[in-house]
């Protein structure tokens, strides 16, 4: 199955479907990211504070997989922005990942209240220059986050990783990454199993003509959108049902008739709120 790229604004492309490792436990996570690399996930999204960087570089060394068929993602945590610290961060994760870059690195949440993500943006925009991440973005910003970042700092974020799901569809936050070239990434795509979305009658219905699961009708959903998606799952085999997404196509009125069902339901916590 070939996983589609999408082309960032800075010239480089990111598999539209990726793995992500949150609340995967770090002692199981080489295991479960070398199945999903075995399945044929070449895009892995993890973060400093999710304690499992070290896993996830176990898992990369043993597949032998060339580094530049990979595609993996970090996160800075809120409590190292700042200049140095976001420096000392980068270095601690690309040790604790055994790599010496990743593909793209993301400020974790915008934390409004320390007011450094413009200082951290800058950071990052050296990290990227010393070669330590190839591409930068953030994660959780606002759109009055992103307008700070454009008035005050050179470089538009690659990408804006926000919780997004049919129940919480972030209208705002896309528009913006539309207009100005930031591609959208939708953590919580099957809104963490915390609403009963894969249960939902319309969804059932529409998996069952296409002979496929509820997971697999809202990831395509996600793909249709034009969304980054990297569902998590520690069963091999909902791994290889999530990364099976490319062999059939939602009509617009079955595309439609889930984006009808946007409700403001956040399963996350708010960005403005959390420091
Ligand atoms: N930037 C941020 O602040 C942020 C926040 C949260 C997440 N993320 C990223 O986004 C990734 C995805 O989001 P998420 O992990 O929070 O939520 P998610 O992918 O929407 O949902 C994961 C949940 O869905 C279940 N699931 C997965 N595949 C399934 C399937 N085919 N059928 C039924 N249930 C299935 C999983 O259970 P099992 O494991 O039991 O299969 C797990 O409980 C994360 O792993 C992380 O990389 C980023």
């Amino acid at each position: 199955m070939t996983v589609p790229s999408l082309e960032l604004n800075d010239g480089r492309s990111i598999p539209q479907l990726g793995f992500g490792v949150f609340k995967v436990d770090p002692d199981a996570t080489e295991r479960i990211v070398s199945d999903a690399l075995e399945i044929g996930y070449r895009h892995i999204d993890t973060a400093a504070i999710y304690g499992n960087e070290e896993g996830v570089g176990r898992a990369i060394a043993a597949s032998g997989i060339p580094r530049d068929e990979l595609f993996i993602t970090t996160k800075l945590w809120n409590a190292d922005q700042g200049t140095d610290s976001a420096h000392a961060a980068i270095d601690t994760s690309l040790e604790k990942l055994g790599l010496d870059h990743v593909d793209l690195y993301l400020i974790h949440w915008p934390t409004p209240k320390r007011d450094l993500y413009v200082e951290s943006w800058k950071a990052l925009e050296q990290i990227r220059a010393a070669g330590k991440s190839t591409s930068i973005g953030v994660s959780n910003f606002l759109v009055e986050h992103l307008e700070r970042i454009a008035g005050e700092t050179d470089t538009v974020p690659a990408v804006n990783q926000i919780e997004l799901h049919p129940y919480h569809q972030r209208p705002a936050e896309t528009a913006y990454g539309h207009d100005h070239g930031i591609i959208t990434e939708a953590w919580g795509p099957l809104g963490q199993g915390k609403y009963p979305l894969l249960e939902l009658p319309e969804i059932v219905a529409i998996a069952d003509a296409h002979e496929r699961t509820p997971a697999q009708v809202v990831l395509r959903w996600h793909i249709q959108q034009g969304h980054v998606v990297f569902p998590k799952s520690n069963s091999r085999e909902r791994i290889a049902e999530n990364f099976a997404l490319f062999d059939f196509e939602l009509t617009p009125t079955e595309q439609s008739s889930i984006s009808a069902m946007e409700r403001g339901g956040r399963v996350g916590g708010d960005p403005a709120e959390i420091n």
